[in-house]
This record gives structure tokens, sequence and C-alpha cells, in this order.
């Protein structure tokens, strides 16, 4: 199979059953438009995101790497109108851009974005969270689950985006080494080795190339239970 095909197929199951709507149309167009990079999540992931925290019954939710605001909305979307979302940007230009996103799409309320590394915004912030979504700089990742673990309860859930890298997570090859690579691994490790939490990793094709989610539930079991 083709990237071009995963394409079509993301694009036919986009319009036949995820239907974003303008806003979360328009907000893609402005972060093209302010010249951001296109590496939002893909509809369909960002709708999964959504399901994942609507099961959750999620009232609280932190998302690390916001970019335009892409993923923000379909996570605010699922909280109730008292529920809070912050989100950590170290771009001022890419917060501008969400925010003004995060408006139109009427989610403003509920969604915050704090600007700066996030690893010098998380030790400001105050737990817990229901579902925390980790998509930012990924030679951080290991630090990022780490606050995450800290920031969270028995029963939530930690999320983390592109922990397959194009199959370099796993084989051999010249991207082995990259930074990103790197910490992915140790994230994926430190995750194997962590008896508060039960997870899984999936692999994913799709207009955003070959990649894949790392979901892991918080639980306070035994470690013989949870694997
Ligand atoms: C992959 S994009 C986030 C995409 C967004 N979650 C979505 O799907 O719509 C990663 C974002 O993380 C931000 N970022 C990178 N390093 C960061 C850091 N150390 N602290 C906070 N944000 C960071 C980047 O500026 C970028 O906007």
């Amino acid at each position: 199979m083709t990237s071009e095909q995963w394409t079509a197929v993301d694009d036919y199951l986009t319009d036949l059953v995820v239907r974003p709507d303008e806003a979360l149309t328009a907000a893609q167009r402005a972060g093209d438009d302010a010249g951001l990079p296109a590496i939002a999540v893909a509809p369909n992931h960002g709708k999964l995101l959504h399901l994942l925290a609507c099961v959750q019954g999620a009232r609280t939710i932190l998302e690390i790497g916001t970019l335009a605001g892409y993923s923000t909305i379909w996570l605010a979307r699922a909280l109730p109108p008292d529920g809070r979302l912050i989100t950590l940007e170290i771009d001022e230009r890419h917060a501008a851009v969400a925010r003004a996103n995060l408006d139109r799409a009427g989610v403003a309320d509920r969604a915050e974005v704090r600007v700066g590394p996030a690893l010098d915004t998380l030790p400001t912030i105050d737990g817990p969270f229901d579902l925390v979504f980790i998509d930012a700089d990924k030679p951080n990742n290991p630090d990022y689950f780490r606050w995450a673990l800290r920031l969270t309860r028995e029963g939530s859930l930690i999320v983390v985006d592109n922990v397959v890298r194009r199959g370099a997570v796993a084989l051999a090859g010249p991207d082995n080494d990259d930074p990103a690579v790197q910490g992915t691994r140790r994230l994926l490790e430190l995750i194997a080795a962590e008896p508060r939490v039960n997870a899984t990793v999936i692999q994913t094709v799709g207009s955003k190339g070959y990649d894949g989610l790392a979901i892991a539930l918080v639980t306070a079991g035994p470690p013989s239970a949870q694997r």
C-alpha cells in the first residue's frame, strides 16, 4: 500500500464518518495560513481523542503541545461546560493562532493555552487530570510521561502521539539515532517498567503517514495484574 492510498482512505473515512465541522476545518486553515507546520493530528485521530475523553467522562484534560489548537478543540468538546483543559505551547505565535481557533470553536471558556517550555510550566500546574495528551517535542517524552503520572489519578488516561516514527522506533536504520526516536524508546521503556499503568501501543497509517499511539491507563493495581 502507498501513502496516497492511506490518504485517500483517510479522506473517505473522514468525509463519511468523522465529519469535522467548520470550526475544525477553519482551525486547520488558520494554522496553514499562519505558516504553522502541518503536524496536527489527522481528523480521525482528533475524533479518537474526543471519544477517549468522552469514554473517560473527562472533566479535566492536560495537553502538551498545542500548535494551532486542532486536537485541543476535539478534546475540549468532550468536556462538560464546567470542565477545564490546559494546553502547553512553547511558541507564542502558535499560541496566538490557537487562542483565536479556540475562540472561534466556542471552547475558549474551558480551554486555556499556557505559553513556555512545557517542562517549566508543568511544575506550576495542579492536577489531577482525567486525560493527558502528550504531543510536543519528542526527546522530552520521558519527562512528560513522568509529569503526566504525577498529575493524574487512578483511572486517568495518558495518550502519547507519534511513538512509531515510520518504524524507526523498532527498526535499525539511519533514523534510529534521531533524538526523537531515542526519546520515544526511553518513553516506551518507562511505560513498560511502570507498575502504575496498564498500556498498549498501536501502529497507525493514514494521511499523516506511518506512526502510532501509546495509550496508558493509570492504575494503582499490582504490576502482575496490569500486564
Ligand atoms: C505536533 S505539534 C502539536 C499538535 C497538536 N497537538 C495537534 O494535534 O493539533 C507540537 C507542538 O509542540 C510545541 N512544542 C515543542 N516543544 C515544546 C516544548 N518544549 N514545550 C511546549 N511546547 C512545545 C511546538 O511548538 C508545536 O506547536
